[in-house]
């Protein structure tokens, strides 16, 4: 390592980044910097070592890797405690912030068919247990309206969509935090093709699009297959995306798009704080950078209290709000929506181009359930009962997982986050789990650079002996690694 008059110069073997992380490194081991100290600002590193911000950020992420320091939302960088947290909310390690092409990957294909095969014990699967969904009910509602509506079943409702179903949307818009009329409202297939479309509205093949870090993987796939960039940022469970590095990126890059799921997100649960969504919009606002906000999992809090959105903070038109009934009613309905501000035109335009509208029979039972009043009295037990399976399943994971395993507890969803001890392989697990009949999502999708090795997401939409024992399984498949 060569360090002249405090500056460090490259051209040795190591990289810059790795000579600087060396530096604080060698400073932590000295105990100069002790457990629990704040270590320099990377603007401050930057400036000491005439380097650039990327560079400390990297060397940054370096040690958070190694785990010898930690990142705080709004605080900086500390050295961490050499005791073990265990099952303290998560704080994941900050990506370093680089874009990076998203190869398709074959796992990811494998791991969403296994999600779904019913031979399996679906213990990753990120939908709602159909024995809590309302069946009955909307089967009825199904047959009564296609008998009575005629041909409004069988016939297109060309984007924005079903003008009933967006009445209702547009109303339960207010539990939300925001205001909408029913034609600012575009029926989608689902929340997927919400986010597609916004994505294609407000980005070209090679643009780059900021996302969380870990984040729903399908979305990842999604950016690749568009010609697009993901930019890493990285998030955390009691904050959602991390401002400061959204704000360093910004400086650096040209940024097209943000891309953020703000309520109980995938995988983390993250819950944005209020302040924080306002930031967020303000943030992206004054760059003319438009916000897509998926908001599928809000309607899931455990509380009467329902989260509030970006959305409600959106003045100038540039917040893409986009939601489904996929968690809360019926995902094989594959009916969401979009309420996209100035891309609503451009987003029903494609709409059109791709598949010319969303199905009717599931519009129309959708607009009648919400219509007379089964939505609300269903998710108030919905709630109740995922809140419980969430919380013996964090039980079952602290009882049957090895020492040394963190987890997130979410105040709502049905996602639990897990991060087994360093070293502990999460894609041989997720193999020699499903020699055993058990399917569960390994952390690297979550990431486009090899990160959450030793992570898992599980699901708790369900809760019973079975899956208890596959918990028990699970955690002994983990030890044994
Ligand atoms: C964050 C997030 N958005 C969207 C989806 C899928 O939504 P839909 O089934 O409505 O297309 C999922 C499913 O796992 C999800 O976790």
């Amino acid at each position: 390592m060569t360090m002249i008059n405090g500056q460090i110069h490259s051209g040795g073997a190591t990289l810059l980044y790795e000579q600087v992380a060396l530096e604080i490194s060698g400073l932590i081991e000295q105990g100069t910097f002790r457990a629990g100290d704040r270590v320099p600002s990377i603007r401050q590193l930057s400036r000491r070592f005439d380097v650039s911000i990327n560079t400390v950020m990297q060397a940054y992420t370096l040690l958070e890797d190694q785990r010898l320091i930690e990142a705080r939302p709004q605080s900086g960088y500390y050295v961490r405690s050499r005791v073990p947290e265990i099952h303290e909310p998560e704080l994941p390690s900050r990506s370093f912030i680089k874009p990076a092409t998203v190869t398709i990957s074959e796992l990811c294909q494998q791991v969403m068919r296994n999600m779904m095969n019913r031979d399996l014990l679906p213990l990753g699967r990120a939908v709602p247990d159909s024995q809590n969904l309302p069946i009955d009910k909307l089967n009825r509602i199904m047959a009564s309206e296609l008998r009575r509506r005629g041909e409004e079943g069988v016939q297109y409702h060309m984007p924005p969509g079903y003008e009933r179903l967006r009445v209702q949307i547009a109303r339960r818009a207010i539990m939300a935090g925001f205001s909408t009329a029913p034609g600012d409202v575009l029926v989608t297939s689902g929340c997927v093709e919400a986010v597609l479309l916004a994505l294609r509205a407000t980005c070209r093949a090679g643009d780059t699009i900021a996302v969380e870090s870990p984040f729903y993987f399908n979305f990842l796939q999604m950016i690749a297959d568009l010609g697009l960039k993901a930019l890493e940022i990285p998030s955390t469970p009691r904050e959602g995306i991390s401002l400061e590095a959204l704000r360093y990126a910004i400086e650096q890059s040209k940024i097209s798009a943000c891309l953020v799921i703000s309520n109980f997100g995938n995988p983390l649960g993250s819950l944005m704080p209020e302040e924080r969504k306002r930031e967020l919009v303000e943030l992206l606002a004054r760059h003319e950078i438009p916000l897509i906000e998926d908001d599928i999992y809000g309607d899931l809090v455990f509380g009467n209290e329902r989260p509030g959105t970006a959305k409600s903070f959106d003045t100038k038109g540039l917040v893409i709000y986009c939601s489904s009934f996929s968690k809360t009613i019926a995902p094989g309905y594959r009916v969401g929506w979009a309420i996209a501000g100035r891309f609503q035109g451009e987003m029903e335009r494609l709409k059109m181009m791709m598949n010319i509208a969303t199905a009717s029979p599931t519009q129309l039972a959708l607009a009648e359930f919400l219509a007379t009043g089964g939505y609300d009295h269903h998710l108030r037990g919905f709630r109740r009962i995922l809140a419980r399976n969430l919380s013996q399943m964090a039980d079952a994971v602290a009882r049957y997982f090895p020492a040394g395993t963190r987890m997130t507890r979410p105040s709502g969803g049905f996602i639990l986050w897990v991060e087994m001890p360093p070293g502990t392989d999460a894609i041989r697990l997720y193999h020699q789990a499903l020699e055993r009949g058990i399917s569960i999502v390994p952390g690297p999708l979550f990431s486009l650079s090899n990160k959450y090795g030793n992570h898992i997401r599980l699901s708790a939409s369900r809760w019973d002996e079975q899956i208890e024992r596959g918990i028990k399984t699970l955690g002994e498949l983990a030890m044994a690694l």
